[in-house]
């Protein structure tokens, strides 16, 4: 094993980090879609989210439309272009559907912006006060990999339904949660060689530190392979993966992506839920497609992770993975690409402990995603 798989307890890392960007955690993560209205209704049916905010013509936006979703702390914002000239086309043209904003929720928006550009990063928006009848809120950004954006979001001073211009979405339909909470962590994946460039940016101008790192050696099958480090602000809230194709047999999953996206891009979104069984026979019942993981992988659980409360059988027929650390137990399973180009998708957690993020699982899921390569003629 090449890992350095210290898993440092996370609060021994915030003691020793300098955190010039307290992060109070994930404020929202905005998606540009070619169809927000119909993407919306996506996943609130399928994910259970709920209706929170709407911006558009309604509202006096003239140029673009967005739909804010909520379930629990998770909030999502789905934004289409509402004609030819707008920008958001381009990222669209080029990206397809794709994670465009991470916002991040701050006490000191324009603190946030000085101390991440004075430090290399590059422009996004400069510390902007936006108000209306509840209040204010100060919002500034920066680019990270690709067209990837991180929104510093100052809401302190703001009580109205999301931020400032959007009005309150007031919708019948209201299906049902499926147990969704909270982001857990979203991985970014960079081109060849560009691993160490955006690992430094996230130390030195965000303040992160590296919890841990996996080479080739741990994550590769016959054919894909990769690398990945997961960069993790000060406290702990916010963990960002990311991950750097490496050289296999075939194509790496990365390239894949890379190829498909047409540049960097998130990768996918881990939500945690607390039931993870009983969420995932939801969005299963729902529609939501997993990857599903070879019958062996189940056989070796038992041995490999030691005693769990959840049934193997029941795991074993949702395709539910399990890995343990030092510090308990983690269960984990994978959306197929949430849309034709197989660019994003989304992780379904669940933490019973543990802190890291299913090294143990690596090559059953890899062999289930090079399956579905195989599929789509991109092994
Ligand atoms: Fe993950």
């Amino acid at each position: 094993m090449n890992s350095k798989d210290i898993a440092p307890s996370i609060q021994k890392v915030y003691a020793n980090a300098d955190d010039f960007l307290p992060l109070n955690g994930t404020d929202y993560v905005e998606f540009y879609v070619g169809n927000a209205k119909q993407a919306a209704h996506f996943y609130k049916t399928t994910f259970g989210f709920q209706s929170l905010a709407y911006k558009g013509l309604e509202t006096g936006c003239r140029d673009y439309a967005s739909y804010v979703l909520i379930q629990d702390k998770i909030r999502i914002v789905l934004t289409t272009p509402l004609n030819s000239k707008s920008p958001i086309n381009d990222h669209l043209r080029k990206h397809g559907d794709g994670v465009k904003m991470i916002a991040l929720w701050v006490d000191d928006a324009t603190k946030s912006y000085n101390e991440t550009v004075s430090r290399g990063a590059k422009s996004f928006m400069e510390p902007t006060k936006e108000e209306d009848e509840f209040g204010f809120v100060i919002r500034s950004g920066v680019y990270t990999y690709g067209e990837t954006v991180h929104l510093f979001i100052e809401r302190k001073n703001y009580n109205g339904v999301f931020l400032p211009g959007y009005a309150a979405w007031h919708s019948d339909y209201k299906p049902t949660s499926t147990g969704l909470k909270y982001i857990d962590h979203m991985v970014g994946n960079v081109g060849w060689n560009e691993m160490n460039t955006w690992v430094e940016y996230y130390q030195k101008v965000m303040g992160f530190v590296n919890l841990l790192s996996f080479d080739d050696k741990d994550i590769s099958t016959e054919y894909s392979a990769l690398m990945s480090k997961v960069m993790s602000n000060g406290n702990g809230r916010i963990k960002f993966p990311i991950n750097e194709p490496a050289e296999g047999k075939k194509k790496s999953q990365i390239e894949e992506y890379i190829d498909f996206y047409e540049g960097q891009g998130v990768q996918h979104i881990a939500m945690a839920t607390d039931n993870i069984i009983q969420t995932v026979t939801l969005l299963m019942s729902r529609g939501v497609e997993f990857l599903t993981i070879p019958s062996y992988y189940y056989k070796e659980l038992q041995s490999r992770v030691g005693k769990i409360d959840e049934n193997i059988d029941d795991l074993e027929k949702l395709g539910i993975l399990v890995d343990r650390d030092d510090e308990g137990y983690m269960l984990q399973i994978f959306t197929k690409p949430l849309e034709d180009r197989p660019t994003v998708f989304f992780e379904i957690i669940q933490r019973k402990g543990a802190t890291s993020f299913g090294k143990g699982n690596f090559k059953a899921l890899f062999e289930s995603i090079e399956s579905e390569q195989e599929k789509r003629g991109t092994l």
